[in-house]
């Protein structure tokens, strides 16, 4: 048999959201979040303001930017040689303008909007519990849409794109993963190494679809996902980012100069943010950040939970002695957290019963506003049955002028507010009798009905709203009971009754809640929220602009990159030391056992495959300025030695002498560079080497 808890007699309002670290920091960020977000939707008429609905408006870009991609591909060439080229011819027709401009708009709309739906999930604390699948394969996506705004911006090969190289190079450097560094391949503008370019431009156009299969993860424990927003609001998404696509054509940096690095220019911050990182920072440097702040990242779910996982987390039962396998839960939960099984009780009435599973349950008590007889819900902890003869009581002890009774959600406007559970009474609504529920859908239409017939003046359905309900459907649902759309209705609702007045008011909108139930107190109307007609019009226009500009700005911010030297001489090459030991001659049975193609001609083997160090010499003006040795590369020492060497210089003419040893044993210095060289201000020379070709200043 179940307990039932008695509730305390004055506490803050039932909240069913499993307790965080950092509780009351995220709740105060939030309510300042949703003061811009509330300012927003005060502007366009309900259910249009694209902050309510940031995941969904996300996509949309996310659709457009992929659609604008594909069609880019007329004018773009994937050659690292044409494909500056290739995207000025395109900006220079109006088409190929507009096509370049929308995919920029709308990647950066993508990223600005999932910024604010990740900032609104995370300070609503919709992170712990079941929500975790949610949350890693949000950041997920996250990670992947920069990564593919990143490689699209080195695709452009102008300056930004090749700062964007050389941050990828000191990541992947790092790793002992390639024969020889990557940035060797951004020393000379001939020497850019053209598949790597390709393997870019490939992974841009292959990433997302992987961000299909995270997407299709995200959203895998919600039913009816919400994944575009409605017509309305997509069209005036369109026609925001065709606006700001004709007003500001989106452009390039100048073309790609190996030999310069500029210090200052403008970029795209919604996607190249980690520059600020990789300009400052060693690849071990940055791998340290990206391992610490990701395993944080992703886990927070769990260390955020307070008392672990094993923190208080609400989860609805069923009894299935009171279900008559009318599956309207198992519809009803927003999370598929219900399912309908085999019969436990021995009834031979019905087949099914339904069951919650706890993994997925959020708390919510939606189901229990779905069951007319009480057979699902949080029957632990809000007995509907017990809920119900408590208002009733209230209702009937009654004396004097009727009041009205208030379904107030835990997680909406409430949220500071005590509510004396026993009686009802709640300091910021006099006068009212309070009831404080998880979420707006725990509320049936029975109830109200109930309530109505004992003697409330009104009814207050007080949630969050359609689009800002913490627990997605609860407030809609309720919504469509009342208005006799879902079951189990309120008849009265049903019949047009002016008693039930629902109210939408978010955290932090407490001040607007109190007002409106003061006046359905004194009998009046509520005051209507949403512009219609003109200033509807005339709204969304002023938020598409503010909205679009913000994007904009974010696409073209300057930035500067870390001092750097007047000038720079980079020394680079490739070469085999000598070999350490002397060659010895295969017996015959040694030279049977290797596969004939790998029987050395002459039958001579190595004794030791390790090569020698190669060593490096060189002298600026007469001043030796770097000495160093370099180990052989491959597991056996069998490979090149590989070296980039940078060395800061004043601008002007110097005289630069390279020497390079393969053979530490003997102090020979057998290849030998020397030649006086002009070093432009902001310029740098490099100085390569391989034994194919010998020295080279390109
Ligand atoms: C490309 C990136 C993303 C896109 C396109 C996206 C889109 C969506 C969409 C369409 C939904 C369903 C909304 C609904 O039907 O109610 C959703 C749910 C959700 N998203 Fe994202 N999202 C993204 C990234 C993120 C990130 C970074 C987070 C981290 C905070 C996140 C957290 C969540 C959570 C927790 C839910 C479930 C809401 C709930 O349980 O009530 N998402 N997302
Ligand atoms: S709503 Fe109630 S009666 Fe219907 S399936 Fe669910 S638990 Fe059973
Ligand atoms: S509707 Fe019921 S079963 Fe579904 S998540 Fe909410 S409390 Fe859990």
């Amino acid at each position: 048999m179940s307990v039932v808890q008695r509730p305390a007699a004055s506490a803050a309002p039932r909240s069913a959201q499993p307790p965080l670290r950092g509780d009351a920091v995220l709740r105060r960020l939030d309510r300042a979040l949703l003061r811009v977000v509330h300012a927003a939707g005060r502007l366009v008429p309900e259910g249009l303001n694209p902050l309510e609905q940031a995941g969904g408006v996300a996509n949309v870009c996310l659709v457009v930017a992929i659609l604008s991609g594909a069609l880019l591909l007329f004018w773009y060439s994937s050659s690292v040689h044409l494909a500056y080229a290739s995207l000025e011819k395109a900006g220079a027709s109006w088409l190929g303008g507009l096509t370049r401009s929308l995919h920029r708009y709308s990647s950066d709309g993508c990223v600005f909007f999932v910024l604010i739906h990740a900032a609104r999930l995370t300070l609503a604390r919709r992170i712990a519990g079941p929500r975790w699948l949610a949350w890693v394969t949000g950041w997920l996506l996250f990670v992947l849409l920069v990564l593919v705004g990143w490689l699209g911006y080195w695709l452009v090969w102008d300056q930004r794109a090749h700062r964007v190289a050389l941050g990828t190079a000191d990541l992947l450097d790092a790793l002992p993963i390639f024969s020889e560094p990557l940035a060797r391949s951004f020393l000379s503008d001939d020497g850019v190494n053209s598949l790597l370019f390709f393997v870019v431009f490939f992974l841009h156009m292959l990433l997302p679809a992987g961000m299909g299969i995270a997407l299709w993860l995200h959203v895998a424990r919600l039913s009816r996902s919400r994944f575009f927003p409605g017509r309305t609001l997509t069209l005036w998404i369109l026609g925001t980012l065709c606006a700001v696509s004709f007003l500001f054509p989106a452009t390039s940096a100048p073309p790609a100069r190996m030999a310069a690095l500029p210090q200052r220019f403008t970029m795209d911050w919604w996607y190249l943010f980690p520059l600020l990182l990789t300009d400052r920072l060693s690849g071990g440097a940055l791998w340290a950040l990206h391992l610490i702040g990701g395993l944080a990242l992703f886990s927070a779910p769990w260390w955020l939970r307070r008392g672990g996982s094993a923190g208080t987390l609400r989860t609805a039962t069923t009894e299935a002695s009171r279900c008559n396998a009318c599956e309207t839960c198992f519809h009803d939960c927003p999370y598929l957290a219900i399912r309908m099984v085999p019969r436990s009780d021995g009834s031979t009435r019905y087949a099914t019963q339904s069951e919650v599973d706890p993994s997925r349950c959020v708390g919510c008590g939606i189901c229990s506003g779905s069951c007319d007889s009480a057979g699902v819900g949080l029957l632990d902890w809000l007995p509907p049955k017990a809920e119900r003869r408590r208002l009733e009581g209230w209702l009937e002890a009654h004396t004097g002028d009727p009041p009205p009774v208030v379904f107030l959600c835990a997680e909406g406007a409430s949220a500071e507010w005590r509510v004396d559970s026993l009686n009802g009474r709640c300091d910021a609504l006099p006068g009212c009798y309070v009831l404080s529920v998880p979420c707006l859908g725990w509320v049936n239409g029975y109830l109200v009905d109930r309530a109505l017939d004992r003697g409330a003046a009104a009814v207050v359905l007080a949630g969050c709203g359609p689009e800002g309900c913490a627990y997605r459907e609860g407030f809609a649902h309720t919504a469509e009971r009342m208005r006799g759309r879902r079951k189990p209705v309120s008849k009265r609702g049903e019949a047009g009754d002016s008693r039930i007045h629902l109210l939408a008011h978010g955290p932090g909108e407490g001040a607007a809640l109190r007002a409106a139930v003061d006046a359905i107190r004194r009998g009046e109307a509520p005051r209507a929220r949403a512009p219609v007609g003109a200033r509807a019009w005339a709204g969304g226009a002023v938020l598409a602009a503010l909205l679009g500009g913000f994007a904009w700005l974010g696409s073209d911010l300057p930035y500067s990159a870390p001092p750097s030297p007047e000038a720079e001489l980079v020394v680079s090459f490739k070469l085999l030391g000598r070999l350490q030991g002397g060659m010895r001659r295969l017996s015959t049975e040694e030279l049977e056992a290797l596969p004939v193609h790998m029987r050395p001609k002459d039958g001579r083997v190595p004794t030791d495959r390790r090569h020698a160090d190669v060593r490096l010499r060189v002298r600026v003006d007469g001043r030796l300025l770097r000495e160093e040795r370099y180990a052989p590369g491959g597991l056996w020492g069998d490979k090149n030695s590989v070296a980039l060497e940078t060395i800061p210089l004043a601008s002007g003419r110097h005289r630069v002498e390279v020497e390079l040893s393969d053979d530490p044993a003997a102090n020979e210095w057998p290849y030998r560079y020397e030649a006086e060289l002009e070093f432009p201000r902001g310029e740098r020379r490099v100085v390569l080497f391989d034994r194919e070709h010998g020295f080279r200043c390109p």
